[in-house]
């Protein structure tokens, strides 16, 4: 058994990883961390939990967790864990970062939207992880950068495709709709019951820290620089994510072509589930799953490509995706402890 522990236990994406794995067959999740929470069983903070886990949240102690825990996932807010990350990787640990902090190849990208690094040295030895596209380097990784949530639903139905060469790279925009819990638990006045229930809202209009981070795998996949005009929506409803991308095919592209490549490229993805032309996602579908659906549809006047993705921010958008890469960091199969089937309803 992997013996794992948990750096921000009590938020969020640390409680649903905390519900993954519960149910992981190899993992003995040992260790929880929280400040706020220090002391109190895990289970009277989330009452869902109750007789499942006896785990007791603890503050965090470097050496403690080292000393117990062969891997560790850090969910916590950006620039926090490039404090404690570079300890726990000495002691021989792997780690699964789920912040921003280890997303970016260079230093300069980093900083220029979120904080001086301090351990910049550090990134080109993480390896983004985006399962489907990064699968080889996440198995013999000990560090990885977990994507974002609105990059993990951007990027997947567009990487094949610019690596294929069959769309127009310079017509990319899109139009993305988030539940509340991607911005985590601590409450503010932005998601107040009262401030987003029947209510639909864009924020951040073409200036989300998560476009640059799209941008720079967008731009590899194509092997040029390139650039997508990102909007995100903040929807009222508690989980859940559905993005539409608006794109062109290169002139002499057929319908045919996208279908193959998609299909090629995801055939031994587990949880990529491709729809077609005629059906389309909706958050319902993935809730709780770490599945991200895809449906595609061409528009014979404007001759655009649209792409229609869902995912559960929580899960393929998180805590799914970091056990997903923690199962092929160990050689496991890349579904284990992940494969609950999906709500009907
Ligand atoms: N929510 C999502 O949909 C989502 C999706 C993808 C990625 N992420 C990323 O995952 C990370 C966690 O997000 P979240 O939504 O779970 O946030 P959250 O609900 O706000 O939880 C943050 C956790 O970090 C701890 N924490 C906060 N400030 C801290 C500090 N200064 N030092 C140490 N611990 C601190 C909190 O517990 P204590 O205050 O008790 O210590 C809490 O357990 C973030 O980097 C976020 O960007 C989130």
């Amino acid at each position: 058994m992997l013996a794992v522990g948990i750096v921000g236990a009590t938020g969020y994406a640390g409680a649903e990883l905390v519900r993954i794995l519960a149910g992981h067959p190899q993992v003995d999740l040992r260790i929880l961390t929280s400040r706020q929470y220090a002391g109190q069983a895990f289970s009277d903070i989330y009452p869902a939990f109750q007789g499942l886990t006896e785990l007791v949240c603890q503050p965090y102690d470097s050496q403690r967790i080292s000393a117990e825990t062969d891997l560790v996932f850090t969910a916590l807010p950006h620039q926090i864990p490039m404090s404690i990350v570079p300890g726990l990787l000495a002691n021989g640990l792997r780690v699964i970062d789920l912040s921003a902090d280890y997303r970016f190849e260079n230093a300069a990208d980093y900083e220029a939207h979120y904080e001086p690094h301090q351990n910049p040295e550090l990134l080109t030895k993480a390896v983004y992880g985006l399962s489907e596209v990064y699968r080889d380097s996440i198995k013999s990784a000990q560090l990885i950068g977990n994507p974002g949530c609105y990059p993990t639903s951007v990027l997947l139905p567009l990487v094949p495709l610019l690596k294929a060469g069959l769309i127009d790279g310079r017509l990319l925009i899109a139009d993305a709709k988030s539940g509340v819990s991607g911005a985590g638990r601590t409450p503010s006045l932005v998601t107040h019951f009262c401030e987003v229930h029947e209510s639909f809202k864009a924020y951040k209009v073409a200036d989300h820290r998560h476009n640059p981070e799209m941008d720079a795998i967008l731009s590899k996949a194509a092997d040029r620089p390139l650039h997508i005009s990102f909007v995100p929506h903040l929807v009222p409803m508690s989980r859940g994510m559905l993005t539409t991308i608006y794109t062109q095919p290169q002139p002499s592209v057929t319908a045919a072509q996208i279908d193959e490549c998609l299909q090629a490229y995801f055939d031994p993805c587990p949880f990529v589930r491709l729809l077609g032309w005629d059906r389309f996602p909706s958050t319902r579908a993935v809730r709780g799953t770490n599945y991200c659906d895809i449906g595609y549809r061409l528009d014979p006047r404007g001759k655009h490509l649209i792409l229609i993705a869902a995912i559960d921010n929580l899960v393929k958008g998180a805590a799914g995706q970091a056990v997903q890469n923690m199962n092929l960091m160990m050689g496991w199969d890349e579904s284990m402890g992940l494969d609950a089937p999906p709500f009907p309803l």
